[in-house]
C-alpha cells in the first residue's frame, strides 16, 4: 500500500536529495521512511527514536510495508545508533528547536559526515539556526507553509559559508530575528511568514504590556529588549524583503539598536 504524507512531511520529502542514505531521527510512525523507499528517493533509511514504543510502532509499519531489507529501525537518543559516514542526509523533524541542536551538537562525527541535513522545529527554531550557523553550514533551502493552521518551517542546510545572512550583520537584532524567522523566508516571504511575522508582533506587544507593569529591573530590561525585536519584526512588516531598513526603522535611523546584547 502506498503511503502518502501530509503537506508538512511531503514538504520535508521534497528536499531530499535522491540517491541518498536518509537518517529519520525520531521516527515515530515511519511514515517518512516508507515514503521515501516506496518514492524511489532514498536508497536505505535508518528510522530511529529515543522511545521503544514508537521505535515498536515504526518497525511493525516497516514490516506490514514490506521495507525490512531498505528501512533499519533503531531505538536511541538522537543519532547514537549511526555511525560516521553511514547516512549522507540526516532528518529530525517534529521536536523542538533545542532538542534538534543538542542532537546535532552531541554526534559531531555523524553531522561532520552528512551532505545535507533537513530540520523542521515545532518551536525556538533559532537554536537550529544558530547551531548550523556556528559550526559551518550555510541554508540551501527554507520553505514555511501553514497545515492545518498551524505554521511549519523547513530548513535544510550543508557544509559551507552561511552567506544567507548577508545585510543581517547590521545589529545584533537583526541577526537574532534571521535565526528566528529564518533569513531567506524573511527575504523571500510567502503568505505564511507574513501571517507569522504579523501574529508574532502581536503576541510580543501583549507581552510587552504585561512586562511592562513590573517593578522587577531583570524583566524591565527583558521587556526593553522585546520592545526592540518588536520594532525590528514592525520595520519589516513595512518594508517586507530588506532586513536592512528593517533594522534602520527599527533603531530611527542608525545601524545599532541594541545596547543591551552587543552589536556586530
Ligand atoms: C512528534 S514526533 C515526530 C515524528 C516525525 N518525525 C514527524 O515529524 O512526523 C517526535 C518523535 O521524536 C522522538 N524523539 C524525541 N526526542 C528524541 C531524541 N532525542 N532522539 C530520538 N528521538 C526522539 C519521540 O519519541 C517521538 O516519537
Amino acid at each position: 500500500m502506498s503511503i502518502s504524507l501530509s503537506h508538512r512531511l511531503q514538504a520535508i520529502a521534497d528536499v531530499i536529495p535522491p540517491g541518498s542514505v536518509v537518517v529519520d531521527v525520531g521516527t515515530d510512525h515511519a511514515l517518512l521512511p516508507i515514503y521515501l523507499i516506496q518514492s524511489g528517493v532514498a536508497a536505505r533509511v535508518i528510522a530511529t527514536d529515543i522511545a521503544d514504543g514508537p521505535a515498536d510502532v515504526a518497525r511493525r509499519n516497516v514490516e506490514a510495508h514490506g521495507l525490512s531489507e531498505r528501512i533499519s529501525v533503531r531505538c536511541g537518543d538522537g543519532l547514537a545508533t549511526v555511525g560516521p559516514g553511514e547516512a549522507q542526509t540526516i532528518v529530525i523533524a517534529g521536536m523542538g528547536g533545542a532538542t534538534i541542536r543538542d542532537i546535532l551538537a552531541g554526534t559531531p562525527s555523524v553531522v561532520g559526515a552528512a551532505r545535507r541535513i533537513i530540520v523542521q522545529p515545532m518551536n525556538l527554531a533559532q537554536h537550529a539556526r544558530a547551531y548550523f550557523f556556528t559550526h559551518g553550514f550555510r541554508l540551501v533551502t527554507e520553505c514555511a507553509l501553514t497545515d492545518g493552521g498551524k505554521y511549519y518551517e523547513i530548513i535544510a542546510a550543508e557544509p559551507g559559508e552561511p552567506v544567507e545572512y548577508e545585510g543581517y550583520h547590521a545589529d545584533r537584532v537583526a541577526l537574532e530575528m534571521a535565526w528566528m524567522f529564518g533569513p531567506q523566508l524573511l527575504r523571500s516571504p510567502n503568505a505564511s511568514v507574513r501571517a507569522h511575522v504579523a501574529d508574532t508582533v502581536q503576541r510580543w506587544g501583549e507581552r510587552y504590556e504585561r512586562m511592562k507593569a513590573s517593578r522587577r529591573p531583570a524583566v524591565t530590561q527583558q521587556a526593553e529588549a522585546l520592545l526592540a525585536r518588536r520594532a525590528w519584526l514592525e520595520g519589516w512588516l513595512h518594508n517586507v524583503g530588506d532586513p536592512i531598513t528593517a533594522s534602520r526603522e527599527a533603531t530611527g535611523g542608525t545601524e545599532c539598536g541594541n545596547n543591551h546584547t552587543g552589536c556586530h
